[in-house]
């Protein structure tokens, strides 16, 4: 039987999810790639696990995580059955809609039909009542903005979902998001974008907006899918993410001009006392207005980095300044 680590709650830190009730870890797990029906369970299982005796209350999940589409979720309901069923209380589990799920109009996009369906087979597939944030996937510009906040209220005066959140909608979309749920009484609690060294896009306007508005955010991909860790600097190897025909880091991404950038960032992080793995989350997460960076993993030890990555957060200017010219080329 599973007995969690009694000391977890003072492992990792908490922060405040923009303007609401909701803390976050500071490093929470998504389960995209690596719990699917397609990889070993017991692993996957021991990922989960680890992640909550080390504090990790915040589970990422989407109708579509795989392969195939919706095992993540029942692994994530098995984990749930047999290991913390009686944790739920302590536990921030999401899912998302919004990317296609099933064959038909009605399995894609925005539109009220599709999102109270999805999210009706998700409880289904966890086996819970209830998630506590509900994410439309991404923008969806052929439905109404109107249809898709309101289906968002409406779940969660249902209770099927405790906080509602959006993802990948750009900085005028979030703005406009917010308007339309504050006229119904609602708040959108959190934003999920894509961001790392590679991709800087929240930069440019995104972050003003979660600031003014106070909407929390948690980073996708902080590690760019494992190329901002040491893994690719001397080829790909057989159990990474772009050698797996399931991954969706391809080959191709690795590019020599990649990598070359990452040998000069992982020299950075050796000076700095840590991984480029932790300087790469530190790095995200130096921005006040980024609750929660959301790692995925492979094995238990890249969750114990992870975390291990508070010990060294704060940069110089000098520190930051080296890494854009890395970045840049320079
Ligand atoms: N909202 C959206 O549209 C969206 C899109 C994508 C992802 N997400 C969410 O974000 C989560 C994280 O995304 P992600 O998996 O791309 O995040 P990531 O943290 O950038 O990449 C995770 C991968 O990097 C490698 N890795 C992690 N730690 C490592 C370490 N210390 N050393 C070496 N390699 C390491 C592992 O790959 P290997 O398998 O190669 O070991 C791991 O699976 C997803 O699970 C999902 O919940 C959301």
């Amino acid at each position: 039987m599973y007995i969690p680590n009694e000391t977890r709650y003072n492992e990792i830190k908490y922060n405040r999810c923009g303007r609401s009730g909701l803390q976050l870890p500071v490093i929470s797990l998504g389960l995209w790639h690596n719990f699917g029906g397609i990889d070993n369970l017991e692993n996957s299982r021991a990922m989960v696990r680890r992640a909550f005796d080390l504090g990790i209350t915040h589970f990422d999940l989407a109708n579509n995580y795989g392969p195939p589409p919706g095992s993540a979720e029942e692994t994530m309901g098995y984990i749930l059955r047999h290991d913390l069923a009686s944790y739920r209380d302590e536990l921030i589990i999401s899912s998302k809609a919004g990317y296609e799920m099933w064959a038909g109009p009605y399995g894609d996009k925005g539109s009220r039909k599709y999102l109270i369906a999805s999210l009706d087979q998700s409880l289904r597939r966890m086996g819970i009542e209830y998630v506590d944030i509900f994410y439309h996937h991404r923008p969806d510009t052929e439905t109404p903005l109107e249809e898709t906040m309101g289906v968002l209220d409406d779940i969660v005066r249902s209770g099927k979902a405790i906080y509602a959140g959006i993802s990948n909608y750009s900085a005028e979309q979030t703005q406009e998001a917010e308007r339309i749920l504050k006229s119904m009484g609602r708040h959108c609690v959190i934003h999920q974008p894509k961001y790392n060294m590679f991709n800087r896009w929240i930069e440019d306007g995104l972050l003003d907006v979660l600031r003014e508005e106070g909407i929390g955010c948690i980073v996708f991909s902080p590690l760019a899918q494992g190329l901002l860790t040491d893994k690719y600097l001397d080829g790909i190897p057989a159990n990474s993410r772009a050698a797996k025909p399931s991954g969706f880091l391809r080959r191709e991404q690795v590019t020599s001009e990649v990598v070359s950038k990452v040998h000069r960032l992982n020299d950075m992080a050796k000076s700095r006392g840590q991984t480029l793995a932790q300087m790469s989350l530190a790095w995200v997460l130096r921005h006040k207005e980024v609750t929660s960076a959301l790692i995925g993993a492979s094995t238990i030890l890249q969750i114990e980095e992870a975390v291990d990555a508070q010990e060294k957060a704060a940069f110089t200017g000098e520190e930051l300044k080296k890494i854009d010219d890395i970045l840049a080329g320079k």
